[in-house]
């Protein structure tokens, strides 16, 4: 007898009907025939995925928790159908020393309900080879905060240490967002609408392309966050015919939203980069050229989205509404479903070095979101699990849904409900 068996799986929508044998938290067999386990779950056709994986997401803890933590956080992962999340350094204190790191590691380990990596930030320059053995994702590099040279020295020193490091970019040119940022508020520009030229698509593709030329140098494996225009994820498909190793990452808001959100959700929807006009976007039927999706789950408090356009905190909380617009638009014929399983599942494996994770395979891990195609409902921030309490998908009629996420094998959600599991690190 195995542990668990879910019967009745249907992998795609046009595929037979299934079923998943679980012995000890991996995916021990899957086959046409029922297996004889301890448990078993009736799936009733409904859709098995990969249990879906967040490249980048903010838990803010430590030091901003109240905004979110790591345990609300992983809620809302597993709420969304999100078995591992891959955390953002931008903490405080930040996550850019090897206490810091090792420190962050003990928090996630004890509240996290979803499995979970952590990307490495880069302060002192001596850190990166002490934070390296501790297996990051990726070490982050805010490019619009940073200088050229400061830049250089960080891809000269991650080049020098042994085996695979890969460096995360937040792609936007500090010169022309302090210019352009300074201009208008010397202007007087106050309007939500404006925000998107304090920070113009220019600044994020001579951000993307100096990082295509530093990825080119140094032969370092580059992964460029949340890309917004459709010029810049141009510049990074040529430099990788060239040969280059870089990857690219859409949020949901850049991929579905676009800057005419700003007249009806005002600061709400501000975040970094900002929303782009439909004509520079990048637009769904253009996802396929795009590696993964990462929801950039960037919550803050209302108090903090409220304030005027230049105070406000930039950032969206995305984890639990990203799988339902997804499979609406896969409903409505705009995306295939394929696509959906590479940006959210294998891509993220394959790119950030998960072994066991984005496939449903014999000897994965059994991390398995089940969803309900014909599921209908509205997006509300009133369902969420994060702390955040506002969401640009607010009213979204959604058609698919997840309802039950499983990682390793263990029920973390079922309808909406999260129950507790011990979260791993992955790399560990
Ligand atoms: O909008 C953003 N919010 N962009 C970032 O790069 C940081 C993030 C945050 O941490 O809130
Ligand atoms: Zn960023
Ligand atoms: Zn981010």
């Amino acid at each position: 007898m195995i542990d668990l068996c879910l019967i009745n799986c249907k992998l795609s929508p046009e595929s037979d009907l299934c079923c998943i044998g679980v012995e000890n938290g991996q995916i021990a067999s899957l086959k046409k025939t029922h297996i004889p386990a301890e448990k078993t779950i009736d799936v009733r056709g409904k859709i098995v995925l990969p249990g879906l994986i967040d490249t980048h997401v903010h838990f803010r803890d430590p030091g901003l928790t109240y905004k979110e933590d790591f345990k609300t956080g992983s809620q809302a992962a597993a709420n969304g159908g999100f078995t591992t999340v891959l955390d953002m350094p931008n903490t405080i204190p930040p996550t850019n020393t090897a206490k810091e790191f090792q420190k962050k590691l003990k928090i996630a380990s004890q509240k996290s309900v979803v499995d979970f990596g952590l990307h490495a930030g880069v302060g002192d320059l001596k850190e990166i080879e002490k934070i390296a053995p501790l297996h990051p994702a990726s070490f982050k590099v805010f490019m619009d905060l940073l200088d050229n040279g400061v830049l250089q020295d960080i891809f000269q020193k991650i080049a020098l240490l042994p085996g695979k490091n890969i460096i995360s970019l937040h792609p936007e040119d500090r010169d022309i967002v302090n210019h352009c940022t300074s201009r208008l508020k010397s202007e007087g520009i106050m309007e939500p609408e404006d925000y998107a030229r304090a920070r113009p698509a220019l600044a994020e593709e001579l951000a993307v392309s100096q990082a295509l030329v530093l990825a080119n140098h140094y032969q370092l494996p580059v992964h460029l966050c949340h890309i917004s225009s459709k010029k810049s994820l141009q510049l990074a498909n040529m430099s990788k015919s060239l040969g280059c190793t870089v990857s690219s990452e859409i949020t949901p808001h850049h991929l579905f939203l676009d800057s005419s959100c700003f007249l009806k959700w005002g600061n709400l929807t501000k975040t970094n980069p900002p929303l782009r006009s439909k004509s520079e976007k990048i637009s769904v039927s253009e996802l396929d050229q795009v590696d993964i999706i990462g929801t950039d789950h960037a919550p803050h408090t209302l108090e903090e989205k409220e304030k005027n356009v230049w105070e406000s905190s930039p950032g969206i909380p995305n984890l639990e509404t990203t799988l339902k617009v997804l499979i609406t638009h896969y409903n409505k014929g705009n995306i295939s479903f394929e696509s959906i399983k590479r940006v959210l599942c294998e891509n993220p494996a394959r790119i950030f070095n998960m072994q066991k994770k984005g496939f449903l395979k014999e000897g994965m891990d059994a991390d398995i979101v089940i969803v309900d195609l014909k599921k209908t409902g509205r997006i509300t921030c009133e369902d969420f699990y994060s702390k955040a309490r506002y969401t640009p998908f607010e009213g979204f009629e959604y058609v698919g849904a997840p309802v039950m996420t499983l990682c390793r094998g263990m029920t973390v959600m079922e309808d909406n409900q999260i129950f507790p599991n011990p979260g791993r690190h992955i790399y560990s």
